[in-house]
């Protein structure tokens, strides 16, 4: 398969092209690893999971160049990208020398009663091209931490960043056959792991479209799953907010990889009070942010993934102006010398309403509806009016409102006073249809864990 400069659409290299066959070969190198693996120490596992947190900051500014080159996100972003991969590495290291086997306390004294953990087993994965790296990162580290093996397929527009993956993964020590890369036919691979047996958990992230299929597939063999899928974040901003902080949290989470994150504000309710100060600035610094490929240093926007995504945020500005919004900035692709028509320029609708295509679904593109709300209450209201539940921003600097609205959320992640949540050592996933299963910090581990309870008894009975 060619794989393409998200930019300029110019061939970056070629990937095998896999199926079912070589899905299921890359299940038998996990099986055959998973017994030596999963016998080492918790201490020898935790110490090569650190080699591989060093290694990818060493390399940070291989893998940028090609992340950035198969996505398209600006430069910066892939380097931080790279912190936070190394960062589930070092969280799942940490937290996997913690757990340990737990005593239960008995009310008979004639039996004693424990909690083991145990890995599931063999493992897959798999990964989309928002985050080529971060959303490996997130699946692997936990998996091997405690002693699972994995097989793992990344999205077929990105997996360059996965074969450096695995080649730092090899480089650190990692035994052959724990971690197995498989490029290719997504639906034959998925099938394929699905229906084996051998495979005892699917974690993927991407859309609840796909989401649903794999749950379906996944009943034959009872495959445990964790699934990070779409969300529909509200960003609300209360009149108490300090608005100049409320936009810069607005900019700086709607216009992450060009709008393109799960957990990307997708619309923004505003206190009706501070209504036009929000949205004057808010646009103002939208239409500041710089355009174009990812590789030059003052890039804030790159391309979007493909023509298909950018038709997708066109139909929902042009709905919208249908329905009555009206256009603040952007609302089309900008030309960029060399490059694919991709650049959708950061977009802002004003008199956002409910019936808009936009207030109903997930975008993935630097798009921001607002609409105006009354009380608390209302606030709300809107924003768990919907099936997702994956992010909400809420912004007050009245601490106790905060942590009211925080609790009323329908949601998995609240981002209070901050547009940007994302944290390796914290559980990440959702609620709804946005999913279900954490990933991050010791949640992220108990994903891959079977607890075995044992009862013994003191005395023969
Ligand atoms: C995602 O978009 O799926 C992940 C976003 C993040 O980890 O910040």
């Amino acid at each position: 398969m060619a794989v393409r400069d998200a930019a300029t659409g110019v061939e970056l290299g070629r990937v095998p092209c896999s199926g079912g066959q070589e899905a299921l070969e890359a299940v038998d190198a996990a099986s055959s690893a998973l017994g030596d693996w999963s016998a080492r120490s918790t201490t020898d596992r935790a110490t090569v999971l650190g080699s591989i947190a060093h290694a990818l900051r060493a390399r940070k500014d291989e893998f940028a160049a090609i992340i950035t080159a198969e996505n398209g996100k600006p430069l910066d972003e892939s380097h931080g990208e790279i912190d936070y991969s190394a960062d589930y590495f070092l969280s799942a290291a940490q937290e996997a020398i913690r757990l340990a086997e737990e005593s239960i306390p008995s009310r008979n004294p004639a039996r004693s009663l424990a909690a083991i953990p145990e890995p599931i087993g063999v493992v897959a994965a798999i990964t989309p091209w928002n985050f080529p790296l971060a959303m490996l990162a997130r699946k692997t580290a936990p998996a091997l931490a405690v002693g699972c093996t994995q097989v793992v397929k990344p999205a077929e527009q990105t997996p360059l960043t996965a074969i450096l993956f695995a080649e730092v993964l090899m480089d650190a020590g990692l035994p052959s056959g724990a971690f197995n890369l498989v490029t290719g036919d997504a639906s034959a691979i998925s099938r394929a792991w699905l229906s084996d047996g051998r495979v005892r958990k699917l974690s993927f992230t991407g859309s609840t479209r796909v989401g649903r299929l794999l749950m379906h597939a996944a009943a034959d063999q009872i495959v445990r799953l964790s699934l990070e899928l779409g969300g529909h974040a509200p960003f609300i901003v209360f009149r108490d907010a300090d608005i100049p902080a409320a936009v810069a949290a607005a900019i700086a989470g709607k216009f992450r990889v060009a709008g393109q994150t799960c957990v990307c504000p997708n619309r923004f309710l505003v206190a009706a009070e501070v209504y036009e100060q929000f949205v004057t600035r808010f646009v103002a610094a939208a239409r500041a942010l710089p355009i174009g490929k990812g590789c030059e240093p003052t890039t804030r926007i790159g391309p979007l993934i493909s023509d298909t995504a950018v038709a997708r945020v066109r139909a929902q500005v042009d709905d919208a102006l249908a329905k009555g919004a009206k256009l603040l900035a952007g609302g089309a692709t900008v030309p960029v010398t060399g490059c694919l028509d991709r650049f959708f320029a950061p977009t802002v609708l004003a008199d956002a309403s409910p019936e808009m295509l936009c207030f109903q679904e997930e975008t993935f593109g630097p798009l921001a509806p607002i609409a105006k709300f009354g009380d608390e209450a209302e606030a709300i209201r809107i924003a768990n009016a919907t099936p997702y539940g994956l992010a909400a921003y809420a912004f007050s600097s009245d601490a106790a409102r905060l942590d009211r609205v925080s609790r009323q959320l329908h949601c998995g992640i609240v981002g209070a006073n901050t547009g940007v949540i994302s944290d390796a050592f914290a559980p990440f996933g959702g609620c709804g249809w946005s999913g279900f299963g954490r990933e991050g910090g010791r949640w992220g581990l108990y994903e891959y864990l079977s607890w075995k309870y044992v009862c013994t008894a003191t005395r023969v009975s």
